[in-house]
């Protein structure tokens, strides 16, 4: 299978948002904090806030089978390492469990070797099972657990 990523052109943001309430109710059910993301207000932010944004489809064989949303920045205070960090990352429902997603994963990171990014990273929710199993399988390690509480 020939598993590729395209930038998503302007034309393309409403259809590619158009699929972030069926990822953020997936998403939803492993947060700890069991407050449904916003989806509007969520899209807003991400169109006001588009610097080192990059936004992919996912596609198998031509078809539309993902997404991936990454963001570029600085490695703080090494200013001209970059990390790319994977924000959102998403295979349709219909087309998982046939390494789509590590194919794209290694299409990502083959992209970044070639542009020199320093590190790639993926967040993963604490009870996201599937997708910790899925990122150590690609050699993503953990190194840091981010903790929390309401003040
Ligand atoms: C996690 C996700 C990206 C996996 O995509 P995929 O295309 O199905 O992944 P692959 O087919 O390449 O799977 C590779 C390996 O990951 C692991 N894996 C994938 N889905 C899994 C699941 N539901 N349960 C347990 N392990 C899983 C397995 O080890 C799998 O290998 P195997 O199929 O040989 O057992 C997809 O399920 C998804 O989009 N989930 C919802 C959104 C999400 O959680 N995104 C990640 C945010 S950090």
């Amino acid at each position: 299978m020939d598993v590729t990523l395209r930038p998503v052109p302007e034309s393309e943001y409403d259809a590619f948002f158009a699929h972030f309430p069926a990822y953020h109710a997936e998403l939803d059910a492993y947060d700890p904090r069991r407050e449904p993301y916003d989806i509007q207000r969520g899209i807003e932010a991400i169109l006001d806030d588009m610097d080192g944004r990059e936004l992919l489809w996912i596609e198998a064989d031509g078809r539309r089978s993902g997404f991936v949303m990454v963001r570029l920045d600085s490695d703080w205070p090494d200013i001209e390492r970059t990390i790319a960090s994977i924000a959102e990352f998403y295979v349709f429902p219909d087309a998982r469990r046939s390494g789509i997603g590590t194919a794209a994963v290694e299409a990502l990171l083959a992209q970044h070797r070639a542009r020199g990014t320093y590190l790639v990273e993926a967040s993963i929710l604490r009870d996201n099972g599937p997708a910790k199993e899925f990122w150590a399988r690609l050699g993503f390690e953990v190194h840091l657990f981010q903790t929390a509480r309401r003040p």
